[in-house]
């Protein structure tokens, strides 16, 4: 069977991260349901800054671009700053060539210091992908700090919410996949 090429995009400027430990649970659970690899990517590889244009990429960041955009499927993750996504994640988006997502799936994930801010995912990442004129999932993944201990996800609330996203990501790939066999 075809494997589809998901990648995840995580926007997080440190390490340990709980915002990849969400992309990763996401991926966890994608490969136990569906048997699909996820390649994971990190913007703290990238530095504290991404270039100001395409042109001037470098190859590290040239290369998350291409993933980006050669992705059958993309799970991004954030931390919300100041009630809103990464801007190093958006600067990232910046450079991705506006036609390059077109009805591409794309699952949602943030995580915030608590609740206030957990419509982020709404007003923020969702309206960016409409941009993209991306296929979001509906169900995005909001988490806070309160859901991981020791930087692994403990609420059972979240993990269901993870694996309804990932059974609705998965309806549209196994579409996909049996489509283009
Ligand atoms: C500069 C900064 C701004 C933040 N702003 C918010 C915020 O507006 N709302 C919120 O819920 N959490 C906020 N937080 C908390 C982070 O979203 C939270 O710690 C998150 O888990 C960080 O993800 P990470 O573990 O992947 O770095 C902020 C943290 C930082 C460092």
């Amino acid at each position: 069977m075809k494997q589809p090429k998901i990648v995840g995009i995580s926007g997080n400027a440190r390490r340990p991260s709980k915002t990849r430990a969400l992309v990763c649970a996401v991926a966890e659970r994608i490969s136990q349901k569906h048997g699909f690899a996820v390649d994971i990517f990190d913007l703290v590889d990238l530095g504290p800054s991404v270039e100001p244009t395409r042109e001037e990429a470098s190859k590290e960041t040239t290369r998350v671009l291409e993933a980006i955009e050669g992705a059958d499927a993309l799970i991004i993750g954030t931390p919300v700053y100041k009630g809103a996504y990464a801007g190093l994640l958006k600067h990232l988006f910046d450079l991705i060539d506006p036609s390059a997502l077109k009805d591409r799936p794309v699952l949602l994930t943030a995580v915030g210091g608590g609740q206030r801010h957990s419509l982020i995912i709404e007003h923020h990442l969702r309206p960016l992908f409409g941009f993209f004129e991306a296929l979001t999932i509906p169900t995005g993944i909001y988490a806070s700090e309160g859901d991981f201990t020791n930087g692994t996800i403990t609420d059972p609330a979240l993990s269901d919410r993870i694996d309804h996203a990932v059974n609705q990501l998965g309806a549209i790939l196994i579409h996909e996949v049996f489509r283009t066999a």
